[in-house]
């Protein structure tokens, strides 16, 4: 059997001092995850061959990701995001945490700080009149007995008729599509807001890129983002994905699950306007918190818009 040279003790030592285990500064955390990196990296290398022209395209991709600020949308439709998910659910399982709608991924485009609403609100601004199809989406946040839960916050944001979403499509207006509203007593939200469009990973940007490279497309079927959080119980990052969709089931980002597939109903002429109106009713069941911690989302930078900017 060849010797790997990856695996040979003075290699080994050689990426612990890459790895700074040689000194007392630094986070001992992440030196513990980049040795892991580094030595994963090299078993890679060598187990498969990888050429220098390979290995160089892939530092010049790395670079172009993070240039076009994709690495957050690769990480989604590489399935890493999602991974993340099966492993909380198992985790949670092990736990008996369990119970309530499923998470899924939050994808790369929340902002922070939308406007606060009471009990409803109209989330769009109406630049797309005429054009898109009004949607009223209501539902209840409820606890795991079914009972309402008054108070709750219910983050929401979606994209546009071409899939875009406001701040990262500076066309649109501040916070477009991007409301937080409070419960009422009864535990329910309302929304008039405008159906959204899938949409597709740039075609010239390097996710795309990469996609194709695996011979799979990087599109998502229409969806809605929501962050659902109430005090005393578990914030609950998730979406739900509109029935009817052709990418509904073939989503590249693998955020669609049982359980949180929207049944959009088609009407003509109700709540006020002329012609085709989409219903959606939608609601939430959370699980209670175990520590303040529960109550939290995840800690990921994400970006805040400056109000006026
Ligand atoms: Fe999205």
């Amino acid at each position: 059997m060849t010797v790997k040279i990856s695996q040979t003790a003075e290699i080994q030592k050689f990426f612990e001092e890459a790895a700074g285990y040689g000194n007392d500064a630094g986070s001992p955390r992440l030196k513990r995850i980049m040795l892991r990196v580094l030595q994963d990296t090299a078993k890679i290398i060598e187990d498969l061959e990888v050429t220098d022209d390979e290995f160089w395209t892939a530092v010049d991709y790395l670079n172009r990701l993070g240039g076009r600020g994709e690495a957050g949308l690769l990480v989604a439709g590489l399935g890493i995001e999602h991974f993340l998910d099966l492993l909380n659910d198992a985790k949670d399982a092990q736990i008996g945490k369990t119970g309530g709608t499923p998470r899924t991924i939050e994808g790369p485009l929340y902002v922070a700080g939308a406007p606060i609403a009471q009990g409803e609100t109209r989330m769009d601004d109406g630049s797309e009149d005429g054009v898109a199809t009004v949607m009223f989406l209501e539902g209840r946040v409820l606890d795991l007995d079914g009972k309402p839960i008054a108070g709750a916050t219910v983050d929401l944001w979606h994209a546009n008729t071409k899939g875009n979403y406001s701040y990262f499509d500076q066309s649109q207006s501040e916070y477009n599509l991007r409301r937080r509203i409070v419960t009422d007593a009864e535990g329910r939200y309302r929304a008039r807001s405008i159906v959204p469009s899938g949409y597709g990973c740039d075609p010239q940007g390097p996710t795309q890129e990469c996609l194709n490279q695996l011979g799979r497309h990087g599109q998502r079927p229409a969806h809605i983002h929501f962050f659902i959080s109430a005090p005393g119980y578990r914030h609950l990052t998730t979406q739900i994905n509109l029935s009817g969709d052709q990418y509904l089931w073939d989503d590249f980002a693998y955020a669609t699950r049982d359980g949180l597939v929207g049944e959009v109903n088609f009407v003509e002429n109700a709540h006020g306007i002329e012609g085709r109106v989409a219903e959606l009713e939608f609601s939430f069941q959370l699980q209670k918190a175990t520590s303040a911690d529960d109550e939290q989302r995840s800690h990921r930078p994400r970006a805040l818009q400056v109000q006026g900017a």
